[in-house]
């Protein structure tokens, strides 16, 4: 075997190391016993730890190998993923083990006392913690190096290639617009959505969504839907991808939403390369290309006035009443309402964006030192009052909210918005080569869409950054004038702008 063939073979076996993880994650969220958590965390991490041991020794050594013997032999496609593959490498010996035991402690400790603080509103109960991960964090950034922002060091494990001095200046461009496009709409009398506030029974409404998330293009011989608290998608590679959804008896928006958001996520894995399993080409780009496929599907695509042309009929067959009365524009409005919200995952599309760039702007302060944990509350509802005119009423509902900090994810936050960016770019370009793409929705016909984003997005796993993806796809790197243009025209119709 030349030493490529031996690299494969080895990344394969990793990969189906890996693949068991995820399979055991998803059976843990959704049908494992309680009883069977604590012997389930050592199942995943025992294997977590020989994943990690054989690709950061075995594989790594098999890499130099190859990279030894030259990488002419290789066509464009291989040599890609050897590159990418040093890259992923080199970020996983650069962290010393002491100080991933020390993260993994400090994060499972922190995530208890956050529960507590936040049931007990109780700020400084949680501080401490919340200054250790910090720390550690800042540390991290030191190991992983960086040029001379720390925070793009801890950008980076989510979004290769991002800098901090990228998404502050497209939230500060996008900012103004954003907070005048919000203050015209709260100045308008609100949509009506109570119609749509109707029980439907769970099996019905899980019917429902799976044949909804197949008609845009989620392969259920390749894929399934379940039910969980929180929903997520998990793959074992491109032939194997679950996804879950909740149900809210009376508000069917919350399991259709969700089920889209999600197989969106999953069209995208079921899109990724099965000919490169092991290596990066097989894997996701990043997180908000992830985000992007996501919500271009919830937000982009079933959010849209042609969307619900083509879908009110069956929809309005659902409800007790049959929606008697109403029409294709009014489901059209009721599914954008907007109204800011202390809880960022109670958020509309529009005002979400302000929840992620008051957690950028604060997670830059701590980790440079310009924010101290003493004074984050203080600050968080500072910044509420300034961008969603709410005043936090307590910590609950205000910075103890997300778990996320409490994971020590920092960093994490900006792909949520960066990914509704990239959505709206995307599919300005996808108008430009079907200049019907409205037409096509309104028909139902969502295959064309699907094909060109496996064929420009999703074909190219990690083998390219956001930023090349984005270029390489739109003719541009990120512009957040699409997006823009797009909510300006989406929310001028539905609030009479
Ligand atoms: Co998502």
């Amino acid at each position: 075997m030349t030493p490529f063939e031996q690299l494969n073979q080895k990344l394969q076996s990793i990969a189906d190391i890996r693949g068991s993880v995820s399979l055991l994650a998803w059976d843990q969220e959704t049908f494992m016993p309680k009883g069977g958590a604590a012997k389930r965390a050592r199942h995943m991490s025992t294997l977590q730890g020989i994943y990690h041991k054989q690709i950061t020794t075995d594989a790594n050594d098999l890499l130099k190998a190859v990279e030894d013997a030259g990488l002419d032999g290789l066509s464009p496609r291989q040599q890609l993923n050897v590159r990418q593959l040093r890259k992923d490498i080199d970020r996983l010996t650069k962290l010393p083990i002491e100080h991933v035991i020390a993260s993994t402690k400090a994060a499972s400790e922190a995530v208890h006392v956050w529960a507590k603080a936040r049931a007990t509103d109780d700020y400084a109960m949680f501080a401490p913690n919340l200054s250790q991960l910090l720390e550690l964090k800042i540390k991290e950034a030191d190991y992983l190096g960086y040029e001379d922002n720390p925070y793009d060091a801890l950008l980076d494990t989510f979004e290769p290639g991002m800098k901090a001095s990228m998404v502050e200046n497209t939230f500060n461009s996008v900012k103004d617009e954003l907070r005048e496009l919000l203050g015209k709409i709260v100045a308008q009398p609100q949509v009506d959505d109570s119609f749509l506030g109707q029980d439907i029974e769970e099996e019905k409404q899980m019917a429902y969504g799976l044949a909804i998330a197949e008609q845009l293009g989620f392969d259920t011989a390749t894929g399934r839907l379940d039910k969980s608290v929180h929903p997520f998608t998990i793959s074992m590679d491109s032939s194997d991808v679950r996804i879950t959804t909740r149900v809210q008896l009376d508000d069917i928006r919350d399991m259709l939403y969700s089920t889209v958001h999600e197989a969106g996520h999953a069209i995208y894995e079921q899109g990724l390369n099965g000919a490169d399993y092991g290596w990066p080409g097989s894997e996701s780009c990043s997180l908000s290309i992830h985000e992007s496929q996501s919500r271009l599907w919830e937000n982009n695509v079933a959010r849209s006035l042609p969307y619900w042309k083509h879908h009110f009929k069956s929809f309005a067959e659902l409800y007790p009443d049959g929606l008697q009365g109403r029409n294709p524009e009014e489901v059209f409005r009721a599914v954008n309402l907007v109204e800011p919200n202390l809880i960022r995952i109670a958020s509309d599309e529009l005002t979400y964006h302000f929840h992620i760039i008051l957690r950028f702007e604060l997670e830059d302060a701590l980790v440079n030192g310009r924010l101290s944990i003493a004074d984050l509350p203080a600050a968080w509802n500072e910044k509420v009052k300034s961008y969603l005119g709410l005043d936090v009423p307590n910590n609950a509902q205000g910075v103890l909210q997300d778990i996320h900090w409490s994971h020590g994810s920092f960093g994490y936050f900006p792909t949520y918005s960066l990914g509704s960016f990239y959505a709206a770019q995307f599919m300005a370009a996808a108008g430009r080569d079907f200049p019907d793409l409205q037409g096509q929705f309104e028909r139902g016909e969502f295959g064309p869409l699907k094909t060109w984003l496996n064929e420009q997005i999703h074909d190219h796993g990690k083998l390219h950054d956001s930023e090349a993806i984005c270029k390489m796809v739109t003719g541009e790197g990120l512009n957040v004038k699409y997006f823009m243009d797009y909510a300006k025209d989406k929310f001028g119709r539905v609030y009479g702008l």
